[in-house]
């Protein structure tokens, strides 16, 4: 059997601890792993110049899946004209290895529907993907800066999209809804945005081959609105760049904490198992405010490594067995802070995966 060679990319912030503990569980799972590890973020900033060195690019690319922690350092978000950013190594693997579909699963376990801010009648029972298209938009779209000197400053942004772009990210769309609840909602701004027009003419075209799916056009606003209203409305969401960010934030409440949500980045390159190669991190960030202390939820990072396990390796009964393991730790009561509710049993981001590890 071919090993599995994963590019692990811990980061900066609480990135190193949640990586740390998805590994264990990986390790407990007695799989053949070959694991490379390489500093990127605001760490390699630091000791190499850049957040993406040329090595870690290469080894991300040699990988069949890489897991991500996160990146971001408070100290680089002073300068704004600032070239070198710890954001470039996530935005950089995202780009050079074409992972344009990012897969957000947004599900409530029931143990913690009492941990969402919302209502417990709202949040109950949801089970919905944002699907975000990741390698165009805003973040890529050229050109981007801030000119001038005060007081006449100004700052562009460009959001560009090209149609196979949209295409492409439309068609995941509707196959990973003719595989769950057949249901589609496409977020976009067309009543504003020439972009919001164009994804809309493609999903209109596409809707025509998937007569089985459900297709619904959203404003992205109202999205916003109805992910809050009425979250169990959704199966597949599919949107550009930035309304994906901002969405998938806000519906990481439905599951009571950006602490729990995975995510996974794939592109159409296949990998030594032939499966997709993507890349896997939590969406919570670095989180530098807890770094260190070993209180950081590893659950959202360990639920990533499960995604990796089915995404890039068709390993199906793996996956089920460490997300089965997750929820039976939830229900056991075990909790890290940010999902603790009044009187809940608190642990630490090491005693949670042990409790995962022992329910495998
Ligand atoms: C995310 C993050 C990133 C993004 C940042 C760290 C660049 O917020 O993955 O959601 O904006 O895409
Ligand atoms: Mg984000």
């Amino acid at each position: 059997m071919t090993s599995l060679r994963i590019a692990v990319l811990p980061g900066d912030g609480i990135g190193p601890e949640v990586c740390a503990e998805a590994v264990r569980v990986l390790q407990a799972l007695n799989l053949d792993l070959e694991l490379h590890t390489a500093d990127v973020g605001g760490r390699a900033i630091k000791t190499q110049g850049t957040a993406l060195p040329e090595s870690a690019l290469r080894m991300a690319q040699d990988a069949d899946a890489i897991l991500f922690g996160a990146v971001g350092t408070p100290e680089f978000d002073k300068d704004p004209k600032a070239s070198v950013r710890p954001e470039q190594a996530i935005l950089g693997l995202r780009k050079a290895l074409d992972l344009f579909a990012n897969l957000r699963p947004v599900r409530t376990f029931d143990a913690l529907t009492d941990a969402s801010p919302l209502k417990p009648e709202i949040v109950r029972g949801v089970d919905l993907i944002i699907l975000r298209e990741l390698t165009a938009g805003a973040y890529f779209g050229k050109p981007q800066g801030q000119f001038g000197a005060p007081p006449e400053r100004y700052a562009v942004d460009t959001t560009h999209y090209t149609e196979a772009e949209v295409r492409r990210l439309l068609i995941m769309g509707f196959e990973l809804a003719r595989a769950r609840k057949k249901k589609l909602t496409q977020a976009d701004k067309a009543n504003v945005m020439a972009t919001g027009r164009l994804w809309r003419a493609v999903a209109h075209e596409l809707r025509e081959e998937y007569p089985d799916v459900d297709y619904e056009d959203m404003y992205a606003d109202a999205c916003a609105m109805h992910l809050l209203r009425a979250p169990r409305h959704f199966d597949i969401i599919a949107t550009e760049n930035l309304f994906g960010d901002i969405l998938s934030d806000e519906a990481a409440m439905l599951a009571g904490s950006m602490g729990m949500l995975p995510s996974a980045s794939l592109g159409d390159t296949l990998n030594r198992h032939g499966y997709r190669r993507g890349l896997y991190e939590p969406i919570h960030g670095a989180a530098h405010d807890i770094a260190g202390q070993g209180v950081a939820n590893p659950l959202a990072m360990i639920l990533s490594a499960a995604m990796m396990l089915r995404w890039s390796f068709g390993m199906h009964a793996q996956a089920e067995r460490v997300e089965r393991a997750v929820e039976q730790a939830l229900n056991d009561g075990y909790r890290c802070r940010d999902i603790a509710t009044h009187g809940a049993r608190v642990v630490g981001t090491r005693e949670m995966t042990d409790a995962v590890i022992a329910r495998l």
